[in-house]
């Protein structure tokens, strides 16, 4: 049977807050599916319920048709996560850290140097399989942990936002590894638009714990986008909040949200400013605004679903 994650009515509750809510969604078979949402969605409070790491208030988490909150263990047999991205000890090397984790996790002794050398191999990590991680770039050590959930050559894959705090390089390479999961069952969150556009070829998107849609890329674009207008403004440094919350409170914007740390996706009411108004309006910030374009479909989308976003 193809993997699959499936989160019946699934809620959390902090107190009188709900974090997630009746949320319903399936994902099946082997792809990329992007789980987007803006900072604070629920995101990781999901993830959290799938992998057992905190327990549903209500409703319940499925991976593989097993309910995590019956039997924990078989659910979590064929599945790996990485979420909050854990530290490794900077004086192990890979090779050291990883046959750790397996020891941890029961991979018999036997297969251990192998499933070793095949994680190490497909986060193109082979090269430094030997040297100390304390000297490791932010992104090699990501593509290390990475690496750690495929020990256990698993059919669904976790990650939650397994880009951020990389730089464009780091980001670059964790994309790319992940792009190459492709005989897999990948959930992964972001916040980021073009993350999901280069990786995922389906999107479930939250807000305020509730799914809004979910369905392949293409037809998100095509449900949801139109109407307005919508632009991608480029910066030549990483756009602060202060900046972005001056871009929104510019004439005729409806909403700002973030597409990567260098650009902003701008929606717009076209008869409330034009769009060489807002380009001025802008440009007059000296925010350092360098690149102004059509933005793409799901932009647009993702900004007529979530009103308030930043
Ligand atoms: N342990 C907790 N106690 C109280 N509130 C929490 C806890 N964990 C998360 N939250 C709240 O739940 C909401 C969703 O958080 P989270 O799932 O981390 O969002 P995301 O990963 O989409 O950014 C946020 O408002 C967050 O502050
Ligand atoms: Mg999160």
């Amino acid at each position: 049977m193809a993997p699959s994650l499936e989160a019946v009515q699934l809620t959390k509750n902090f107190g009188s807050f709900t974090a997630v809510s009746g949320l319903d969604l399936k994902v099946q078979g082997t792809k990329c599916v992007g789980f987007l949402g803006p900072n604070g969605a629920g995101k990781t409070t999901t993830m959290k319920m799938f992998t057992g790491l905190i327990a549903a208030t209500s409703g319940s988490a499925l991976i593989n048709g097993v309910d995590v909150s019956k039997d924990k263990k078989s659910a979590l047999a064929s599945c790996a996560t990485l979420i909050e991205t854990p530290e490794i000890y900077s004086s192990l090397t890979p090779k050291e850290a990883l046959s750790m984790i397996c020891e941890i996790r029961g991979v018999p002794k036997a297969e251990r140097g192998k499933r070793i050398d095949e994680a190490l191999g497909l986060v193109k990590m082979t090269e430094w399989e030997n040297k100390r991680v304390g000297s490791f770039s932010k992104g090699m050590k990501q593509r290390v942990n990475v690496a750690s959930t495929l020990l256990s050559d698993p059919e669904v894959i976790i990650l939650d936002e397994p880009s951020t705090g990389l730089d464009p390089r780091g980001m670059s390479e964790v994309r790319s590894i992940v792009k190459s999961l492709s005989d897999r069952l990948v959930f992964m969150s972001s916040h980021l638009l073009a993350e999901v556009t280069e990786v995922c070829q389906e999107v479930a998107l939250v807000d305020h714990g509730k799914l809004l849609v979910y369905d392949t890329l293409e037809n998100v674009t095509a449900r949801f986008s139109g109407g307005g207008g919508s632009v991608q403004v480029g910066f030549s440094r990483m756009v602060d909040e202060e900046t972005a919350s001056k871009v929104s409170k510019l004439q005729g914007v409806q909403g700002v949200t973030r597409s990567n740390d260098r650009h902003l996706i701008v929606r717009f009411d076209p008869k409330a400013v034009s769009q060489d108004k807002l380009f001025e309006g802008v440009a007059g910030l000296k925010a350092g605004a360098v690149s102004f374009e059509q933005a793409s479909g799901l932009e647009d989308a993702y900004l007529s679903l979530i009103k308030e976003t930043l």
